[in-house]
């Protein structure tokens, strides 16, 4: 099973990579809260994997809310249920731009609350989508950070196939550091009073329908609102609206936008 996070597609182009490799079932997170679907039971010969990007320097609030509300129980065998807890295994693949901050450690606290232990963490760097922060890297840079986590991902599910235990490696001291905004971002960071559509929306709907939380409806005059003070701040509707309709104040008008190309493929 593998439960994944993504805004604008890269965590879930790592998602399917591993899907095609091992078989496991994708799921999506942002699915499972609207469904209400958190009850899971799992074989110990089983594999779990969480993949999600990271927001600033932590987890995503909303990968926090479907970890609160998660449960996971063991469906063979016999004994105590840690010990088939323990034989499943479970591993994070953590997409980034630049470094995942504490997003790991964030992530296996919430689990150990659920006695589940990860076996092996991966950050990944991908394109960098928070183009409410800063302009998104030129196409040719693009497929060159796209090449090399190709060849990551590869690593990646070679090891996941043989169920191999492994810890990530970024030290980036600065990211670490800067992990302690998340708490910050998380409670302040995700207001959705500076988003809105210029004149070039074509009222197609797109940011309605992908909105992982189903904050933004279309009014009568077929322009979007975001309708919750808040959101999952995932930045999909700003960087996938075909028409870069979709503004966050005053500083992105000039600035490119970020689709994974998993989504020329994938209508979610
Ligand atoms: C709100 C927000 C905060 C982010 N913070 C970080 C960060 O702290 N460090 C980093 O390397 N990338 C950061 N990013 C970039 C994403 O983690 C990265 O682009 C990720 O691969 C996007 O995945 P997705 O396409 O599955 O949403 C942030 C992106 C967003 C939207
Ligand atoms: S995706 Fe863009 S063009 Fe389509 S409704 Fe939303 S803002 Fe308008
Ligand atoms: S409103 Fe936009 S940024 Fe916020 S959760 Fe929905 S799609 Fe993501």
């Amino acid at each position: 099973m593998i439960f994944y996070f993504t805004g604008t597609g890269n965590s879930l182009y790592a998602a399917q990579r591993i899907r095609e490799v091992t078989g496991d079932h994708a799921i999506s997170m942002a699915k499972c809260l609207l469904e209400d679907d958190l009850d899971y039971k799992m074989n110990s010969n089983e594999r779990i994997g969480f993949v999600f990007p990271t927001h600033c320097w932590g987890t995503p609030w909303l990968v926090d809310q479907f970890l609160d509300r998660l449960t996971i129980k063991p469906s063979d065998g016999y004994g105590d249920d840690e010990e088939r807890l323990d034989a499943i295994f479970v591993y994070a693949v953590i997409t980034c731009g630049s470094s995942i901050g504490n997003a790991d450690k964030m992530l296996a606290k919430k689990l150990a609350k659920k006695g589940i232990k990860l076996n092996a963490i991966y950050s990944l760097k991908m394109v960098d989508n928070y183009v409410t922060g800063f302009d998104i890297v030129s196409e040719e840079k693009q497929a060159k950070i796209m090449q090399k986590c190709d060849a990551e991902l590869r690593r990646i599910c070679a090891d996941l196939l043989n169920r191999r235990d492994h810890q990530h490696a970024d030290k980036s001291a600065m990211g670490i550091a800067l992990s302690k905004l998340n708490r910050l971002y998380k409670s302040k960071g995700r207001g959705t009073k500076d988003f809105y559509a210029d004149d070039s929306c074509v009222g197609c709907g797109l940011c309605e329908s992908i909105c992982p939380i189903g904050c933004i409806k279309l009014g009568e005059d077929r322009r979007p609102k975001w309708t919750l003070e808040s959101c999952a701040f995932c930045l999909g509707c700003i960087n996938r609206c075909p028409h870069h309709a979709i503004q966050f104040g005053k500083k992105t008008q000039k600035r490119g936008r970020f689709v994974n190309p998993i989504f020329t493929d994938i209508k979610e």
